[in-house]
């Protein structure tokens, strides 16, 4: 099969993740993340003591860092000079500040960069806020995945609850999701939107097995 590229964008908490790996794991394709690079850097930042709103120190700090990713069969491994930080790049204290760091012009541009590189040999499934519009505007494939803010904040529940880290009540979840998204889109450079080629998918009432038969079946007329 030629490979090609896919692209899932969409707000916090419709799934993009779970369903990127599951669509790259069925094509053989590389599964990246792109909002955990957004947040190794949020996770350098608070390493070295700084706040969100410090934008030339924070700019400083990305360019010299060393940002990993490892393709895993259960999901990205994240290496931020030599430490493995898969796991502490999903605390709430990141998680607080990740969109205000994201929404530095040079920071995107450097992991802008780093995103287009890994996507040239094709072959990738990419998610994230802008992968459509600016990281992979040729992708093959785009899909701007979304669902009802109740819907996902009840899943993220779901799931902290399942993980044993739930530290917030379904409502503050909510709250937190609805922030991250009116941030996300209303950010001056690359904002979360629908490339006008995307293909829009409302999981609040399918499961994620319908979701990645529907992409899978996309991806039959590229075969
Ligand atoms: O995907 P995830 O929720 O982990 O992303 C964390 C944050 O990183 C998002 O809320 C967004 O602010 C930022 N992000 C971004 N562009 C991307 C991926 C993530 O701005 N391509």
């Amino acid at each position: 099969m030629d490979k090609f590229n896919i692209a899932i964008d969409g707000p916090a908490g419709a799934g993009k993740s779970t369903i990127a790996r599951l669509v790259a794991g069925a094509l053989g394709f590389v599964y990246v993340d792109t909002g955990a690079m957004y947040r190794a850097v949020t996770w350098k930042v608070q390493q070295e003591g700084l706040r969100p709103d410090q934008e030339s120190e924070i700019v400083a700090i990305a360019n010299r860092m060393r940002i990993e990713l490892i393709p895993r069969a259960e999901g990205q491994q994240v290496i931020v000079d030599d430490i493995d930080v898969t796991k502490a790049i999903r605390t709430t204290a990141i998680t607080d500040d990740v969109s205000q760091i994201a929404s530095i012009g040079a920071i995107r541009q450097l992991l802008v960069a780093m995103q287009k590189q890994m996507a040239i040999s094709k072959g990738v499934v990419m998610d994230g806020r802008d992968i459509g519009t600016h990281v992979m505007p040729d992708a093959e494939i785009k899909i701007f995945l979304t669902a009802s803010v109740s819907e996902r904040a009840e899943r993220r529940f779901k799931e902290m609850q399942s993980s044993g880290s739930c530290t917030m009540t379904l409502q503050e979840l909510e709250h937190d999701i609805a922030r991250r998204d009116q941030m996300d889109q209303e950010r001056e450079i690359s904002p979360l939107k629908r490339a006008h080629d995307a293909v829009l998918m409302d999981s609040t009432s399918m499961s994620i097995e319908e979701v990645v038969d529907e992409i899978l079946g996309l991806c039959k007329d590229k075969v």
